[in-house]
C-alpha cells in the first residue's frame, strides 16, 4: 500500500467524528452510529482503492452500510482488507462522555482475522513490553513481567479494565498485585493502541471486550510494535456457529498479534470524537470545528498526529455530515 493513503484514511476517521460529534450528549446512539456510518462510507468511496469490510456494522441483512463484505473505494487497485468501527463507544458519545473514537484498519486482502461478532478475551501492551504477556498465564507473572520490561516498580503500572461484573476477579488479581487500575465505561481499543503511546499513561489493556475491537487495536499495535493476544470468548451456541461460519474451528485458540493482523503492510487511523487516553475530543470555534487523529503505517512504524482545523464557511457540508 501506497504511503499517501495515510492522508486518505485520515479523511476517513475526521469525516466520521465530525459526523457523530454533531450527536454528542443528545442521548441518541443510534443517530450519531448512523451520522459516523454515512459519512465514513461517502469518503471511502472517493479512494483510489478496491476494499472489501471484513470488520463492518454486520451483516448484509442488519446493517445498509459498511457491512460485512461491502466493497468500499472506487475499485481500482489495492486489494484490500477493510476493517472499521465509525463510531467506536456509542454510549459514550450519547452520555457525551470520554471514550468514543471514529476508527479503521486497512491491510494486504486477507490479512485481518475475520473476527465474529462476539466477545473477546484480550491483553495488550506496548513495545517496551513486546514478547512479555501471555493470556494462559496468571494476571501476577503478566503484571509482574510488564513491569520488568518496562523498567518500573509494579505500583507505577496501569492496568485499564472494563468496569464490567465479568471482570470483578481481574480487577481483585491486578489491584492485588500492587498495580493501578483504571476503569473504564466503554471503548477498549483507545487504552489499547495508549499502551504503546510513551506519555499516555496506560501500560497495559485487559479483559473482555468485542473481539472486532480486538483486531482493530491489534492493527495500531502491530503499526507501534506493541504486542496482543486475544481469545474468542462465546457466550452461547450461537456465537459458536457464527464464528464457525467465519472459518474459525478452533475457537478456544490463543490468537497472537500475528494471527489478528497476519502483515505489517497494514494502516491504522482513528479521531477523537470524545476525550481519551488517545485522542482529544472535536471541538467546535466560530470558524468550524478541530479534530484530533492518530494514523500509522505498518511497514515504516511511522505515527503521525494530525490536528485539523475544518473551516465550515469553505466546506459547509462539514458542519453537519462531516464530509
Ligand atoms: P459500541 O461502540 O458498539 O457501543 O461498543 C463499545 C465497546 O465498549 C467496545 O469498545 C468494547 O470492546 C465493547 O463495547 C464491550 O462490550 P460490552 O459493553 O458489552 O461490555
Amino acid at each position: 500500500m501506497e504511503r499517501e493513503l495515510t492522508m486518505e484514511f485520515a479523511r476517513v476517521t475526521e469525516a466520521a467524528a465530525l459526523a457523530s460529534a454533531r450527536w454528542v450528549g443528545l442521548g441518541d446512539k443510534m443517530a450519531a452510529d448512523n451520522a459516523a456510518v454515512e459519512a465514513m462510507r461517502a469518503v471511502f468511496n472517493t479512494i483510489h482503492m478496491d476494499g472489501t469490510v471484513v470488520i463492518g456494522e454486520g451483516e448484509m441483512d442488519e446493517a445498509p452500510m459498511l457491512y460485512i463484505g461491502e466493497r468500499v473505494g472506487n475499485g481500482e487497485s489495492p486489494e484490500l482488507d477493510v476493517a472499521v468501527d465509525p463510531l467506536e463507544g456509542t454510549n459514550s458519545c450519547a452520555k457525551g462522555v470520554a471514550g468514543a473514537i471514529a476508527v479503521v484498519a486497512i491491510a494486504k486482502r486477507g490479512c485481518l482475522l475475520h473476527a465474529p461478532d462476539m466477545y473477546m478475551d484480550k491483553i495488550a501492551v506496548g513495545p517496551a513490553a513486546a514478547g512479555m504477556i501471555n493470556l494462559d498465564a496468571t494476571v501476577l507473572e503478566n503484571v509482574t513481567n510488564v513491569a520488568k520490561a518496562l523498567k518500573k516498580d509494579v505500583k507505577d503500572i496501569t492496568v485499564v479494565i472494563m468496569d464490567r461484573e465479568r471482570h470483578a476477579q481481574l480487577i481483585l488479581d491486578v489491584r492485588a498485585c500492587g498495580a493501578r487500575v483504571r476503569l473504564i465505561t466503554d471503548g477498549d481499543v483507545s487504552p489499547a493502541v495508549a499502551c504503546a503511546i510513551d506519555d499516555s499513561g496506560v501500560d497495559m489493556m485487559m479483559g473482555v471486550g468485542g473481539a472486532p475491537e480486538g483486531v482493530l487495536a491489534a492493527a495500531a499495535l502491530r503499526c507501534m510494535g506493541g504486542d496482543m493476544q486475544g481469545r474468542l470468548w462465546p457466550e452461547n451456541e450461537e456465537d459458536v456457529a457464527r464464528a464457525k461460519a467465519l472459518g474459525i474451528t478452533d475457537i478456544k485458540k490463543l490468537l497472537t498479534l500475528d494471527d489478528l493482523v497476519s502483515t505489517d503492510d497494514v494502516f491504522f487511523a482513528a479521531t477523537g470524537i470524545t476525550e481519551g487516553p488517545l485522542l482529544k475530543a472535536v471541538t467546535y470555534t466560530s470558524k468550524g470545528a478541530l479534530t484530533h487523529t492518530v494514523v500509522m503505517r505498518g511497514k515504516t512504524g511511522t505515527v503521525r498526529f494530525i490536528e485539523a482545523r475544518h473551516c465550515f464557511d469553505k466546506k459547509p457540508d462539514y458542519a453537519m455530515k462531516g464530509c
